[in-house]
């Protein structure tokens, strides 16, 4: 059975009184798609996903003891050296949803001062970097209170506080392929945190390389918020968390094989469907744009002539994520650059690949 109240922290002198923590995680590209929840940040299905490298959040966390706790959180929020008070209310829910598992949030001042290693509003979702990030911060304060949390104690509860978050923002605290929801056949899988893909994973998914073209960098017109709510009543809902459950399941001898075709199958029938659930929910709604269109023809007949295994995915929103094995770069990249590269606003891409999670600076 699921437990939540094993992340609670049990009332602690407060000896910790001033200090900062810095801490940069990674953004993370999912492979099966988390898409539709439950109350609590629970997932409808579970999920798989890459945890990047160069894509990160930096997020410093100063703290100071108050005399007397607060009745409200008290702090501040610098993004890129500038404070921003209209982020201020992400980081209020975050707080609130985590407080009961880390009680001492009340008793401090904070500054929290955090940046992006990517373009500000290339469109790529900030709030997987961003939130772990910020959990992680709030765990390096917890772990000075409590110097008897062990490692794998202040992961889990990273991933879980990060959760609470941002659903996807639980993947990004480890790499380099991490697993999140309740999955009958892999092993340690939990609702509450990621966790680190238990099984064997061939060589030709070791450094995946993932090239992330910028099609749009627009606001998004419907949050990832308001998408997962739109599953609700899905007509097609049910049996499309059925197939991340299968497709799960057939990642697990598809990664241990090395299969390439058939990891390109899943993948891109990954994106694919979950663009179809946002079409075909009411109001139903597109992200792509017809860049994005472009590109995927392209990126088909490339694969048909040159017999490399690159692939695509899509997170919601416009840009495409390009994933290829390494020894594939050279080629690939040549094809980017000159075929796909038009396509990108501003012809923005990065160049990303398969990372380790996240780092305390
Ligand atoms: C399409 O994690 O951004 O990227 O939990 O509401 O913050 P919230 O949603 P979010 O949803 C991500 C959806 C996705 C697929 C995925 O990353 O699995």
């Amino acid at each position: 059975m699921d437990n939540t109240t094993q992340f609670v922290l049990k009332q602690k002198e407060l000896f910790t009184k001033t200090g900062s923590v810095t801490w940069e995680s990674p953004s993370n590209i999912a492979l099966v798609k988390y898409w539709g929840k439950n109350p609590d940040q629970i997932p409808a299905n579970p999920s798989i996903s890459f945890t990047l490298n160069t894509c990160k959040t930096t997020t410093k966390l100063s703290y100071e003891l108050l005399d007397v706790p607060s009745n409200k959180f008290e702090f501040e929020l610098y993004f890129e050296g500038e404070l921003k008070e209209d982020f201020k209310p992400k980081v209020v829910t975050f707080f609130q949803r985590i407080e009961a598992y880390v009680p001492f949030l009340k008793s401090y001042r904070f500054k929290i001062e955090t940046s992006n290693s990517f373009p500000h509003s290339s469109g790529i979702a900030s709030s997987a970097s961003g939130m772990s990030a910020l959990a992680l911060c709030v765990m390096s304060l917890e772990q000075e209170i409590n110097p008897d949390l062990t490692k794998q104690a202040f992961v889990q509860k990273a991933s879980f506080l990060a959760r609470l978050g941002s659903g996807s923002a639980c993947r990004s605290i480890e790499g380099p392929l991490v697993c999140w929801g309740k999955h009958q056949e892999i092993s340690g899988t939990t609702d509450l945190f990621g966790v680190s893909y238990p099984y064997l994973v061939h060589d030709n998914f070791k450094n995946y390389q993932d090239t992330i073209l910028l099609v749009d960098k627009g606001e998004k017109q419907v949050s990832s918020t308001v998408g997962h709510g739109l599953m609700k009543g899905h007509p097609f809902a049910e049996r499309r968390f059925e197939q991340a459950h299968e497709n799960m399941s057939k990642l697990i001898q598809i990664l241990k094989q090395g299969d390439l075709k058939n990891f390109i199958e899943i993948v891109e029938s990954e994106a694919l469907t979950l663009h179809a659930m946002m079409m075909t929910s009411l109001p139903y709604f597109i992200l792509m744009k017809p860049n994005t269109l472009e590109i995927i023809q392209k990126i088909w007949k490339f694969r048909k002539e040159s017999n490399t295994h690159i692939c695509f995915t899509l997170d919601a929103g416009a840009n495409v994520h390009i994933l290829y094995p390494e020894q594939e770069k050279d080629v690939i990249m040549e094809f980017i650059t000159k075929e796909l590269v038009a396509y990108c606003q501003n012809e923005q891409y990065i160049c990303d690949s398969i990372g380790n999670g996240a780092d305390k600076l």
